[in-house]
């Protein structure tokens, strides 16, 4: 499939109704578990789509240029009322934050899998095991609250127990800076996929900050708070491998471009029917801002997308949504102490003491009795005995076997 072969809608033949932006949401007891990952992700990459929108409009002096990216914008705008409104009004904060971890977890483990980029792949192992720790903690403080077993929303298909500690994910911000990859070798998975994970980040920073103080107690709050940090580490850590050497009409097109591979693989994963039908649309609507993004390029900078796609633009195979529960205990087992040491990864216990990990710890992690993470996990265990997990066995990781007590120097000290 190479999206630039397509036929595309009339742009204006694009915009919706009220109606049509009204979708019947989802049974939160009947739902496969991935459809609701999917939507999260489509949410995701259609927020991305209209901040990078808004930034573009915003350092651009030509009107017609702004006119014409508002006009796709405000399409892209319908598209996450669209997607976002499947959410039933009964599934609660927590609930979803489930599964926003479990989307971290599965994506990202289906992209290291499949990664090309020696230095992408490393970079989606280490944030894999910190949203693999978040799905964890999260899961306990809805069974303490809200007497709810993850494992019914993440539907078995995922594991839920501790990983790199939560605690232990508090870095400086200087060391999630990577290299970009068009230091590297660019090619097109690594283009798609780098794009992809960031979105999808930025949509947990971004329901983090804005409902976190929204969440019924105190304790949660603060959690919602302390892991908001870790995505904005996150968010940082995966923006940095993305080219910065392009221009914005060149960055408009590749945003058109992924949310096109984007939707051809949800058409293909999607079981649902009517939610099928919703990712058909949106890959109809991607296809005619593509050629929207195509011609302004060709008309303000005279290049086409052949300069731009100097590799293949066929889609590599699309993103699918799975367990992935072998692959994980895998990098668990290999990778659990990693910290990130400036661009690169490193054992705690080799890190010099003068490293700046050390220094920021130091600061946030001044009382350890205060970090919510911990707290979590601490409070179930006073009041159940032991840990919520769920697993098919034991962890691989020996200093995380122990339920009835939370570790909190494993990567850290
Ligand atoms: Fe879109
Ligand atoms: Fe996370
Ligand atoms: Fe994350
Ligand atoms: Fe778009």
């Amino acid at each position: 499939m190479n999206p630039f072969n397509e036929t595309p809608k009339k742009i204006f033949n694009c915009i919706l109704d009220w109606k049509q932006l009204k979708p019947v949401p989802y049974k939160k007891n009947n739902i496969d578990p991935y459809t609701k990952t999917r939507i999260i992700l489509a949410n995701g990459s259609e927020f991305e789509s209209v901040w990078f929108g808004h930034n573009f409009s915003r350092h651009c002096n030509n009107n017609d240029i702004r006119r014409s990216i508002a006009l796709n914008r405000q399409i892209e705008q319908q598209q996450q009322k669209r997607i976002s409104a499947l959410k039933p009004i009964d599934e609660n904060l927590l609930e979803t934050t489930i599964s926003y971890e479990q989307l971290a977890v599965d994506l990202t483990a289906f992209m290291a899998q499949n990664a090309t980029c020696k230095s992408f792949k490393d970079g989606l192992d280490f944030a894999l095991l910190e949203d693999f720790d978040h799905l964890y903690r999260y899961a306990n403080l809805l069974d303490h609250d809200l007497g709810i077993k993850a494992e019914t929303l993440v539907g078995k298909y995922t594991e839920i127990m501790p990983a790199r500690p939560t605690i232990a994910h508090h870095r400086h911000p200087f060391d999630n800076i990577k290299f970009s990859v068009s230091e590297n070798k660019l090619d097109i998975n690594t283009l798609l996929h780098s794009h992809i994970i960031t979105a999808a980040e930025q949509q947990t920073m971004n329901f983090y900050m804005n409902l976190g103080s929204f969440y019924f107690n105190e304790s949660g709050r603060k959690l919602f708070s302390e892991i908001g940090m870790i995505e904005e580490q996150h968010v940082t850590h995966y923006g940095s491998f993305l080219n910065p050497n392009t221009s914005m009409l060149e960055c408009n097109l590749i945003h058109e471009y992924v949310e096109c591979y984007l939707y051809w693989s949800l058409i293909n994963d999607e079981k649902n029917d009517e939610i099928k039908k919703i990712w058909e649309d949106c890959f109809e609507q991607e296809i005619a801002h593509l050629h929207s993004a195509k011609e302004l390029l060709q008309k303000y900078e005279k290049r086409s997308w052949e300069d731009i796609f100097t590799f293949s633009a066929d889609f590599p195979q699309p993103i699918a949504l799975k367990e992935n529960k072998d692959y994980v205990r895998k990098v668990l087992q290999k990778t659990v102490k990693l910290t990130s040491d400036k661009e690169h990864y490193q054992d705690v216990s080799k890190l010099d003491k003068s490293a700046d990990f050390f220094k920021y710890q130091k600061i946030v992690n001044k009382d350890e009795k205060n970090v919510s993470s911990h707290l979590i996990i601490q409070q179930y265990i006073n009041s159940h005995g032991e840990d919520y997990r769920y697993q098919e066995k034991q962890n691989p990781i020996k200093e995380l076997q122990n339920r009835q007590k939370d570790n909190i120097d494993l990567a850290r000290k």
